[in-house]
């Protein structure tokens, strides 16, 4: 029995011809636009707990973990549950 050890970002990929540059943490990551805030931090090796988000679906929120702070915005706000610039999607 063998087990898939292969990483999963949380989210699917974006497959936009269009980069755009996020600061997670104090770190910059260039992805592409429509790349979710979990997948970019997971793409430099930073991890935001998560329960129901996978690469392989779409994202839902049903579970409500994944949970950061935009600069800029009022309070917490889910990642996931969140879409366009600013949010929870780049
Ligand atoms: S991991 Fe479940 S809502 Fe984000």
């Amino acid at each position: 029995m063998s087990m898939n050890k292969e990483k999963d970002f949380g989210t699917p990929a974006s497959h936009s011809t269009t980069n755009v540059t996020l600061e997670i943490d104090g770190f910059k990551v260039t992805v592409p636009a429509g790349t979710s805030v979990m997948r970019a931090a997971a793409s430099i090796g930073i991890e935001i707990p998560k329960l129901c988000a996978t690469d392989s679906i779409e994202p839902f929120g049903s579970c409500r973990l994944c949970v950061v702070q935009i600069e800029g915005g009022r309070g917490r706000r889910l990642r996931i549950a969140r879409h366009g610039r600013g949010g929870g999607f780049a």
